[in-house]
């Protein structure tokens, strides 16, 4: 297993947002993780990728216990994260976007900036262009790159097709699914767009409340009545 989770929770002050989440993930895997607004998924990914501490259960990576490591240490051992909202920095440019990423990850391996480019040429064409002026899709190909830059084994994505043109959307799938076959990657993917979901899921886990409520086909979603009750459509 490449990421194993079990019983974790966790919250913010007292509050438990997260409660006893238990997963695992195969390497070359992309697992969905879907539920409804405010459930806890993007607070479960925080917690993944150490973010926030968690308050109960365990979190391995590759076998290796990184319950009490830090976000920086975490990324150093190969977990890449692309936040909801994808926080880029609007005022620098591009290129300067893709260097952050070095410092984040890395695994003492030197950036490989030809590769991010042969993934997302867009970000070569426009790479001396203030990030702020991409467009949504841009912007998430730009998070996704420069996660990449440091040389990930597993990647979280938190809702990458939100507010991005649905022809973008197929192409960024697209990407992710090549990013699997031929770099290896493994993904966990919060998402709420079923056409993403159908396009790279190998499964889904819905979260409810904090919690995993049900473990689905992805083609299972096709059903209208399913995919109302778990996703926030
Ligand atoms: N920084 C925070 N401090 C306190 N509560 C938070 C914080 N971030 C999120 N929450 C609360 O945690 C719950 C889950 O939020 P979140 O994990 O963002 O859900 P989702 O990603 O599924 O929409 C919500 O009730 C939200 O209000
Ligand atoms: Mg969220």
């Amino acid at each position: 297993m490449l990421l194993d989770v079990s019983g974790l929770t966790s919250g913010y002050g007292k509050v438990r947002i997260v409660n006893d989440v238990s997963l695992s993930v195969e390497e070359q895997e992309i697992v969905a993780v879907i539920g409804r607004n405010g459930v806890g998924k993007t607070t479960l990914m925080k917690t993944l990728v150490g973010l926030i501490r968690g308050l109960a259960g365990t979190v391995e990576f590759r076998s290796q216990d990184v319950t009490r490591m830090r976000a920086a240490e975490r990324a150093q051992l190969g977990i890449g994260y692309v936040p909801q909202g994808r926080g880029i920095f609007a005022r620098l440019s591009v290129v300067d976007n893709l260097r952050m990423g070095e410092q984040i990850g890395g695994r003492g391996k030197a950036p490989d900036y030809d590769r991010v480019h042969e993934y997302f040429p867009i970000l070569k064409e426009r790479q001396a262009q203030k990030a702020g002026s991409l467009s949504g899709g841009e912007q998430q190909q730009l998070a996704i790159g420069r996660v990449l830059v440091g040389h990930p084994e597993l990647v979280l994505l938190d809702e990458p097709s939100e507010g991005i043109q649905p022809n973008i959307v197929q192409s960024i799938g697209e990407i992710i699914k090549r990013l699997r076959t031929e770099v290896g990657l493994t993904f966990v993917i919060v998402e709420q767009n079923l056409d993403l979901i159908n396009a790279v899921a190998d499964r889904c886990l819905v979260i409810d409340k904090g919690s995993i409520i049900a473990r689905l086909d992805p083609a299972e979603l096709a059903d209208p009545e399913i995919a109302r009750k778990y996703l926030a459509i």
